[in-house]
């Protein structure tokens, strides 16, 4: 953080990633090339105006001057020796920052009117990305209602997020920080309060926090547990409409009265769903097969307060 481009520059945010510097140099060659061409353009311009200028009211035009093949073929060939330059150039780079290293560290982010979320391997979910410093991470991006955009200025980093399929980015950040995530694509009326932040932490704090407390307070327990419904695969057997799938629906589930496959009755509570989450053969519904895997392990404390959030608002 500390280091010299840390601060970033007139037109540039800080360099925050490993290629951010390849992508400012690219930018600083195009952009000096063009600060010299205009100054060199703009005085030969104003030069000639002042040089061939009339000089009397009776001084008659002189006729044309035939063409200069040396210098018309130097300012056709110099120019083109210049663009395809910088499109070697730019596509190394693009191509870079398209392709993710080998084991990079994959995050899943989900876009929706208007917040981020991102899922890591172990299933937390955060509404800012945590990510350690040193280590690339790809991020597999998908929508869940409309067109998105993820854009880290600091890192570079920028890419439509689409309902319906993923996309990804990838990243490496050198050093500890904070960095904000815009979303850059128009989405309606929250669109410029969709924000987030990535949080780039030394290694063994990342996988401390990870195991502890990765879950975010920015998100309310029953929109976690929405997204969790979905996530954690609960929508595959429980519906939320009333419908019969595998399971019994969540609709209208809290506070109602179960009978079980052994007689016995219990009302929804926050501790019946608990233990249907993580000991699911306990209490079997009459009526419904005992398919349900068992969650433990799988999801975590905070998660599953998030679930019971979730289906306490199933009216
Ligand atoms: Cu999401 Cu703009």
């Amino acid at each position: 953080m500390a280091s010299e481009t840390a601060q970033g520059s007139f037109w540039m945010p800080p360099e925050a990633s490993t290629f951010a510097g390849d992508v400012d140099a690219l930018f600083d060659f195009i952009y000096w090339l063009n600060v010299f061409f205009f100054v060199a353009i703009t005085g030969a311009v104003v030069y000639f105006a002042i040089k061939y200028r009339r000089k009397s009211d009776d001084q008659l035009a002189t006729s044309q001057v035939g063409h200069n093949t040396l210098i018309e073929a130097a300012w056709t060939f110099i120019p083109l020796l210049i663009v395809i330059a910088i499109f070697v150039w730019g596509f190394r780079v693009f191509l870079n920052q398209s392709v993710a290293p080998d084991g990079a560290y994959e995050v899943k982010v989900t876009a929706k009117a208007y917040l981020w979320q991102y899922t890591y391997p172990n299933g937390a979910v955060t509404g800012e990305l945590f990510v350690p410093e040193d280590t690339p991470v790809k991020l597999v991006m998908s929508s869940e209602d409309l067109l998105h955009s993820f854009f880290v200025p600091d890192f570079r980093v920028k890419s439509d997020v689409v309902p319906g399929r993923y996309t990804t980015v990838w990243f490496e950040a050198p050093d500890p920080g904070e960095h904000v995530v815009f979303c850059t694509e128009y989405c309606g009326a929250g669109h410029s309060g969709m924000m987030s932040k990535v949080i780039v932490l030394p290694k063994d704090e990342f996988q401390e926090r990870l195991e502890k407390d990765f879950i975010d307070g920015d998100i309310p327990p029953a929109e976690m547990g929405a997204k969790l419904y979905t996530s954690a695969g609960c929508s595959a057997c429980h519906s939320i409409n009333g419908t019969r799938l595998v399971g019994p629906s969540w609709k209208g589930l809290f506070g109602t009265e179960r009978k079980f496959a052994d007689g016995s009755t219990a009302k929804v509570d926050e501790n019946y769903l608990r233990e249907s989450i993580l000991q699911p053969m306990n209490k079997v519904v009459e009526g419904y097969p005992p398919s349900m895997p068992s969650y433990q392990g799988q999801l975590k404390d905070v998660q599953i307060d998030a679930l019971i959030a979730y289906i306490k608002t199933l009216k």
